[in-house]
């Protein structure tokens, strides 16, 4: 998704015999995007990935099949997801409660150690560690992350998370199909400008290779969980199907940590584009990091009242004082709509006047078709939010 990496072996040449150490022939796979004209990566497998003997259907409540509200009044919305409980393990434990046909949005708090691996074929996935640090396990290899890490996966690569002392709390995204690096932020050679919010050092890339382990992956046969279409299916393989020598090529999960997003800052307040960090097919993500605000003596730093007529937002709150909200919580997700105005909440407005910085730490997402709460958020949501204004 950055650039081309190696990690292992690989021929010097692609579509070419290559053989383990033990003499056997190795088999290739391309991972393609958009046909064959996108980003791609070869992968050399000890064995070939496609000998499952068993697709059996999986449903998990809460995630997949997804289960939108009948009804949903246009109302702003205050979803507490601080009131979900852990459970599950980061498969198992996923809650969507937005969706459009561009996006689902969910979290995840497991409080089990990592099962199945998990891939996801209906789009890219982004994850934001709000809480918890551990180690991303995939098909490309191992990659650490830390609190506050964005990782973004690439669509159809298999992985599980494993979360030190098996509890976090993490916002997921499921961009469809795409979620990647803003066109915008690279020049035409594919390089990361350096007036970008980021470089090309903030992102982490997997570290070594994973070698199976009949301790930490059992014994045959072996399973994946994979979403294609909002439907789950288990596939059974007889051999380890992430036993891979090596790889290389465009296609990888990468981590970044929030706080080395590069914020900006103007002379008067900004809109939120100036947060962009990453975008889908109809939406962006955006971070709002701890910075300085705006610098005219006569600045209004909280953000303006405003009617994004063609957008819905959505916004999760991390840590900090979020300067133009009452009645929030750290987990807490807003919904402003397209089609009524938000602003400040009463106060909130005045008080920014003359504050020369921000501790707010927030996620935010905004959608070119309207997001429909699910169920799930439709049980955690603050009902009387829609009316908080009223002085
Ligand atoms: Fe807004």
């Amino acid at each position: 998704m950055l650039h081309r990496h190696t990690l292992g072996r690989v021929p010097p040449k692609p579509h070419t015999a290559f053989y383990d150490e033990d003499g056997s022939l190795l088999m290739e796979q391309c991972m393609t995007r958009q046909g064959f004209e996108g980003p791609f990566t070869i992968l050399y497998f000890r064995t070939p990935p496609t000998d499952e003997f068993s697709v059996e259907s999986l449903s998990l409540a809460g995630f997949c099949p997804v289960e939108a509200v009948r009804e949903q009044p246009l109302h702003r919305r205050h979803i507490r997801t601080q009131d979900l409980s852990p459970k599950g393990d980061f498969l198992t434990a996923r809650q969507t409660v937005l969706v459009n046909k561009s996006v689902h949005i969910g979290v995840c708090k497991p409080a089990k150690p990592a099962e199945r691996f998990f891939s996801n074929g209906d789009g890219d996935e982004l994850y934001f560690v709000k809480e918890g640090s551990g180690l991303l396990e995939s098909v490309y290899g191992m990659l650490p992350f830390r609190e506050h890490d964005y990782l973004l996966i690439p669509k159809s690569t298999p992985y599980r998370i494993h979360l030190e002392g098996d509890r976090g709390t993490m916002l997921v995204f499921e961009g469809r199909p795409w979620l990647g690096i803003p066109g915008e932020y690279r020049n035409s050679y594919g390089q990361l400008t350096d007036y970008a919010p980021f470089t090309h050092r903030d992102f982490r890339l997997p570290t070594e290779l994973l070698r199976y382990d009949e301790a930490r992956h059992g014994r045959a046969p072996y399973e994946i969980v994979v979403k294609m279409s909002d439907e789950l299916t288990v596939h059974t393989y007889e051999k380890f199907p992430l036993d891979v020598v090596g790889w290389d090529g465009a296609l990888y999960p990468v981590a970044f940590n929030i706080h080395d997003y590069q914020p900006k800052t103007g002379l008067v307040h900004l809109p939120p584009t100036i947060h962009t960090t990453f975008a889908g097919n109809g939406f962006v993500v955006c971070s709002f990091v701890p910075r300085k605000t705006d610098f005219h003596p006569q600045a209004v730093p909280c953000p303006y009242g405003h009617a994004s007529a063609d957008m819905d937002e959505i916004l999760y709150y991390v840590a900090g004082n979020f300067t133009s909200r009452k009645g929030i919580d750290s987990e807490s997700i807003s919904l402003h709509p397209q089609g009524v105005a938000h602003g400040p909440h009463p106060g909130t407005y005045e008080a920014s006047i003359g504050t020369t910085e921000t501790s707010e730490l927030a996620v935010m997402c905004d959608t070119y078709e309207p997001l429909r709460l699910t169920t799930v958020a439709d049980g955690i949501e603050d009902k009387q939010y829609h009316t908080s204004w009223v002085r």
